[in-house]
């Protein structure tokens, strides 16, 4: 099956960006974000398509920009913390290298806080990530290969413990970029 290398899937703020940056080094490949494929089509950032066409129509930018990039990209591809609700996602990640990066709560307000760029946490971070997860963390489990912890990892550590899961060859290319 052809394909991203690696899938990230988890809450937001988890540091699917950063460790997904750092794998595709590692793997010397590419990295994409449907975060910021979404950004890009709809020419806004995130919080202004929540605030002027609501969470659905971001949600079915979200379902299509997955769709393209899991036909697209061979790399390091991080999803949305939202993109699992869709039930054609979960479906379209079934057998692939879907990895969980997992937190606790404390962690991620530590982490996420009030960041205003993320509206789903912009009132109680702390409330709404509690709900947020007991809302999606069975479905990040049902998409997800494996379930990498980062509590208390650095990115990096993270990263290694990615690799591991998947067995994955460190710092060698992938040599997947160039297979027809
Ligand atoms: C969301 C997570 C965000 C972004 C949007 C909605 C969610 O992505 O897609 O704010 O529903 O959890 P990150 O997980 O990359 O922050």
């Amino acid at each position: 099956m052809s394909g991203p290398l690696v899938v990230l899937v988890g809450p937001m703020g988890v540091g699917k960006s950063t460790v997904g940056e750092l794998l595709a080094g590692r793997l010397g490949t590419g990295y994409r974000d449907t975060d910021a494929d979404v950004v890009a089509t709809a020419g806004k950032p995130i919080a202004e398509i929540f605030y002027d066409e609501g969470e659905d129509h971001f949600r079915a930018l979200e379902r299509d920009a997955v769709r393209a990039a899991v036909a697209e990209h061979t790399g390091v591809l991080s999803l949305g913390g939202g993109a699992v609700l869709d039930e054609s996602t979960r479906a379209l990640l079934a057998d692939r290298p879907v990895v969980y990066l997992s937190m606790d709560v404390d962690e991620a307000v530590k982490r996420v806080g009030l960041n205003t760029a993320r509206p789903l946490l912009a009132v109680n971070p702390r409330r709404q990530w509690r709900e947020l997860m007991e809302a999606r963390r069975h479905l990040y489990t049902e998409v997800a290969r494996t379930v990498v912890a980062t509590d208390e990892r650095t990115p990096e550590e993270v990263a290694q413990a990615v690799l591991d899961a998947l067995e994955l060859p460190d710092g060698a290319p992938s040599g997947r970029e160039n297979t027809p």
